[in-house]
């Protein structure tokens, strides 16, 4: 009877829904999650929040570039993203002379707004079930065979859907580990212009040392503006070009909020695995993260310790460092949090109860015991698998080099085209000038050295490249620095990757011999070869059986609450959705409680002058000290709101998301989460899970008092 009452606690608790929790597709908002809603405070209908005749505010909400959100805010397509979304766009349109990255810019008028080549933007046209299409495709078919199939079916949708429309593109998402699918089309438009950043000193205030933490003073925003063709289509870059005319945009609200008000986030989180079993958080605390973390802290070591010597180099590696160092911070903040939370605990409890359900059913009694297997056997792997990612191709010389291998494969071959190596060739060379422009070769140099040490003493012997060691050890066993510092400076003088002589004569006459005996691309023999000839195959074989299993697990979960599956959510997948909660301040721990907003005077107390992350530009102190905020003075805290936190549930991809009050009207951009939650995509926790959110007070006064460009903001509908 304990034993009972025991896994009916812990079924339950495997599908507590809390209000804050949940990513939910618009189009399949239920009923009880509407009502949910409006007990938190919404004041819209469902069908102003998603409709497929009528203008709703999914017609606002776009995706920004390749991995981000934004959302349209005039009636002429004026769009608010993250500065960090933008941070691309802003450095290609820099240059040392008109450094927008670092001074900020406007454009005065439509003219002098800059096209950002490479960037679009995709609005969400219609979502269509297609489960009924997807699983009778796929059959009964498991693990590779399964992929193959789903890759199938899903190219002929997508054909199907945008009829090879430059400007439709169309997603077949797998829903619920694979149970549903959805086919997503979007209205792609590639004609987008930068109107205006702040300085990066506001964008990034409090660079990565700040970065997943609250309290918070980043003015985390850009502007871009959205083009069409002059019939009103979708359209690549054209001088003629006319601005976008939405269905629908975002009015923008000035009015403040209180602590506990109702919040509501549209936008496009990447990917969460909150059905994750205990067997991969445990995969993950023990070796993924860990793993991850160390090599990433070498890289960033090197990079920086030359980013520091020059202001070229700094801009050079900025974007690459800032990427690097915003997962290196995650990743070691998740085991943090896993560990504090006891999230393998939790979800073995959840399991149990899960076991004990499925025992006599002969679909499902076997799921954990395959886990274990399945797992048992890939985790000697796990750690080379992150060191062939972060480690010897975190060099990115040899990334680069890795290219090489179809030239190898070409040239082996009796029977090629001269036209084939050198359509190839150019490739190649393609990729060298962009390995040397964007990177600073003492700094990869000191990786590659520091990557292969590494790895010597952290894999397991009998996994290491046959003969590389040996014959680095006899190579450069007689100069007095380090073997490995010799190697890597061998590579680095020697390859044809750093030598333009030799690449130009390698490019006259490509050869097999020169290629083989190219110090780099001897790495790449040696690690990528040894890496796919004997381990690449038991990684496919895991994650295939993974996804089996996986996708059976959900299945039995559903159909052990059949009550409960309309309060649950599939995990985020970059399709757009919606969560709702309310704006709201937290305990971090005992005896500490955080409020929920950030002011100006918080800026000016962190303010380091010539900091690396907490310098301020010079007409941000004169605008504070004559308290010269206009109309965005919160008027509680009789200061500029800077920042603030909710509860709402998202995840990377969400950047640049809206955050909406009950009426529909933008209160600001989600931007981070909190560092007490950061095991966020395995686990929700419910008290301390926070949203971390520009106020648009703060990015309107940087607009017009910071930037003098009052003419944006009289651009807008502001709800006073
Ligand atoms: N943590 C933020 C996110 O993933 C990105 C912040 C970028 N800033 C930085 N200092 N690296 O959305």
């Amino acid at each position: 009877m304990k034993k009972l009452l025991v896994s009916f606690v812990f079924v339950l608790t495997l599908f507590r829904s809390y209000a804050d929790e949940g990513m939910w597709l618009p189009l399949l908002l239920g009923d009880q999650v509407y009502k949910d809603m409006l007990k938190r405070g919404l004041k819209l209908k469902p069908e102003q929040l998603y409709s497929i005749n009528k203008a709703s505010i999914k017609d606002a909400i776009v995706i920004f570039g390749g991995g981000c959100t934004g959302e349209i805010v005039s009636d002429q397509g004026l769009l608010f993203t993250n500065h960090h979304c933008g941070y691309g766009a802003i450095a290609a349109a820099s240059t040392v002379e008109a450094n927008y990255l670092r001074d900020g810019f406007w454009a005065s008028d439509k003219t002098k707004e800059i096209a950002s080549k490479n960037l679009s933007v995709s609005f969400l046209n219609r979502i269509e079930d297609v489960t009924d299409k997807v699983l009778p495709a796929l059959g009964n078919a498991n693990g590779a065979e399964r992929g193959q199939k789903l890759q199938a079916i899903t190219a002929e949708l997508v054909k199907a859907a945008t009829g090879g429309d430059e400007f439709k593109n169309a997603v077949v998402a797998s829903m619920f580990k694979g149970n549903q699918y959805f086919l997503f089309v979007y209205d792609v438009y590639k004609d987008v212009r930068l109107v205006g950043t702040p300085p990066e000193s506001i964008g990034k205030f409090g660079g990565d040392t700040d970065n997943w933490e609250w309290p918070r003073h980043t003015g985390d925003f850009s502007v871009f503006r959205v083009y069409m063709s002059k019939d009103g289509k979708p359209a690549n870059y054209n001088a003629d070009n006319v601005p976008f005319k939405p269905k629908h945009f975002l009015p923008v609200s000035i009015k403040g909020f209180k602590d506990g008000d109702y919040s509501m986030i549209f936008g496009y989180p990447g990917s969460t695995n909150r059905y994750e079993t205990s067997f991969g958080v445990k995969l993950s605390t023990d070796i993924n993260n860990p793993t991850l973390v160390k090599l990433r802290d070498m890289r960033l070591k090197y990079m920086f310790e030359e980013m520091k010597k020059s202001e070229a180099t700094k801009l050079q590696l900025a974007s690459e460092y800032a990427s690097i160092a915003n997962y290196w911070k995650f990743y070691d903040g998740e085991t943090k949090q896993l560990l504090k939370f006891d999230t393998y605990g939790e979800k073995q409890k959840a399991e149990a109860a899960f076991i004990s359900w499925a025992k006599g059913k002969p679909e499902y009694e076997n799921i954990f015991a395959d886990y274990e297997k399945n797992y048992q056997e890939w985790r000697p792997y796990a750690a080379h698998r992150q060191y062939m990612i972060e480690g010897i191709t975190g060099c990115r010389l040899i990334g680069a080099a890795a290219a090489w291998q179809n030239l190898e494969a070409l040239l082996k071959r009796k029977d090629y085209k001269p036209e084939e190596v050198e359509r190839m060739v150019k490739a190649a060379d393609a990729g060298r000038k962009n390995y040397l422009a964007n990177n600073n070769l003492k700094a990869d140099q000191n990786i590659l050295a520091a990557a292969v040490m590494m790895f010597y003493s952290d894999i397991d012997k009998s996994q290491h490249p046959e003969g590389f060691y040996d014959n680095l050890f006899k190579q450069f066993n007689s100069i007095e620095a380090s073997p490995y510092k010799a190697f890597a400076a061998d590579v680095f003088s020697n390859s044809m990757m750093t030598d333009n002589s030799k690449w130009a004569a390698f490019m006259a006459k490509p050869n097999l011999d020169a290629l083989m005996n190219d110090p780099a691309y001897k790495v790449v023999s040696a690690f990528i070869k040894n890496f796919n000839n004997k381990y690449a195959a038991k990684f496919a074989a895991f994650s295939a059986k993974n996804n089996d299993l996986g996708r059976l697990y959900m299945k039995g979960i559903m159909e052990m609450n059949p009550d409960k599956v309309k309060m649950m959510y599939p995990d985020a997948n970059f399709t757009m959705r919606i969560s709702y909660g309310n704006i709201k301040s937290y305990q971090p721990r005992d005896a500490v409680k955080y409020d929920f907003v950030c002011t100006m005077n918080g800026v000016m107390a962190k303010y380091k002058p010539g900091d690396y992350e907490f310098d301020l530009p010079a007409k941000f102190i004169d605008l504070w000290k004559n308290k010269d905020y206009g109309q965005y003075a919160d008027p509680v805290y009789k200061d500029v709101v800077v920042s603030f936190i909710t509860t709402n549930d998202i995840t990377g991809g969400n950047s640049g998301s809206p955050v909406i009050d009950a009426n529909g009207n933008l209160l600001g951009l989600a931007f981070d989460g909190n560092y007490e939650a950061l095991s966020h995509k395995l686990a929700f926790d419910k008290d301390l899970n926070r949203t971390i959110c520009v106020d648009v007070r703060y990015v309107l006064w940087c607009i017009e008092k910071l930037g003098g460009a009052k003419h944006i903001v009289d651009e807008l509908k502001l709800v006073k």
